[in-house]
């Protein structure tokens, strides 16, 4: 019997019990010849919260930069939104940066943030409910990567899509394309899509940006460890490997490992896992664009380029793109 491998990732008919798939991710990944974890799992509680203080660090220059962008144009960014949209946030976390869009638009039917985390989506839409009172919310618990449908109710007027964040950069470009194809599916005739995207630039500002003097980036990335070592029951010492980011600049990325300092053997699940010495653990790539190289990543996935705003330093970059 010959198993076509396009269903072999299919979703299973009942969802794996979350643990069991942490597990079973983690063995996969660290038995792997260039060993590796998925980022998805830095985001438990403690992974978020450290992830808000890096976007406080003065090193870590893109979500500033972007917030900077907003405030600056938001006006002319905002006007380019069909009228009386529908705007989808794909993976929405803090609404710091669309209310910098909604003051331009009071004719918006509606906000739809989508993300996984159901709680902080709540208490988002909460606070943003209270300061745009005339705004109609919808959030959606989903993992945006995947299909997923738009609430029933939401006005036939056209849909917009925001995806700041330069999150697109945390996609390898084949499956950045994909999803950006994606949510042209999921908006429909039409859209008007805003993407964040973090620009190539000196390596130096690069590299400190991912690895800030006061370890915080470096306390996110072993936080990967920590949930390893607290719900897997591995005997693994997190400060048993230090965080390593650098810009690698063939590849248009930077890359996030966690190396052991030393020759080590750790249990996890009851599995041993062997590190020799400087060993590296892969966990994450934040690919970095040009405006060009962007703008043909989109119109790849089928959309079309219109404007791109930076700020003055050219560190970062929101653009429109379109749908027919
Ligand atoms: N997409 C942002 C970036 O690549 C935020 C981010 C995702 C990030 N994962 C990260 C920042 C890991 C630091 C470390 O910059």
């Amino acid at each position: 019997m010959t198993i076509n491998p396009v269903f072999t990732d299919a979703t299973p008919v009942t969802p794996r019990d979350p643990e069991q798939q942490f597990r079973d991710d983690v063995l996969a990944g660290l038995a792997a010849p260039q060993k590796f974890l998925s980022a998805k799992y830095f985001y438990d509680a403690a992974g978020s919260d450290l992830f808000e203080a890096i976007t406080r660090q003065p090193e870590y220059y893109p979500t500033r930069t972007e917030i900077g962008i907003l405030d600056d144009q938001g006006a002319e960014i905002a006007a380019l939104l069909p009228a009386r949209a529908n705007l989808v946030e794909f993976g929405s976390g803090s609404t710091a940066k669309v209310r910098r869009l909604l003051v331009h638009r009071t004719d918006l039917a509606a906000y739809v943030p989508v993300d996984v985390s159901e709680s902080f989506l709540h208490s988002e839409a909460k606070a943003l409910a209270a300061d745009f009172p005339n705004l109609t919310i919808a959030p959606v618990a989903a993992d945006f990567t995947r299909a997923f449908t738009l609430p029933d109710g939401l006005s036939q007027d056209a849909v917009a899509g925001f995806f700041p964040g330069s999150t697109i950069g945390n996609f390898e470009p084949p499956q950045a394309a994909q999803l950006l194809a994606h949510f042209g599916r999921v908006l429909g005739r039409g859209a008007l899509l805003i993407v964040g995207v973090d620009l190539v630039k000196d390596k130096a500002v690069l590299d400190a940006a991912y690895d800030d003097a006061a370890g915080v980036t470096s306390a996110f990335n072993r936080n990967l460890l920590v949930r390893i070592r607290q719900e897997l029951g591995a005997d693994l010492d997190p400060a048993a490997f230090a965080h390593r980011a650098f810009f690698n600049a063939d590849a248009s990325r930077i890359e996030m490992h966690l190396v052991s300092r030393t020759a080590q053997t750790v249990t996890i699940a009851g599995q041993a896992v062997r590190f020799a010495q400087g060993e590296t653990i892969h966990t994450e790539n934040s690919y970095k664009y040009t405006v060009p190289s962007f703008r043909r990543l989109a119109a790849e996935a089928g959309w079309t380029p219109q404007a791109v705003w930076t700020d003055p330093n050219a560190l970062f970059s929101i653009h429109a793109l379109s749908r027919a």
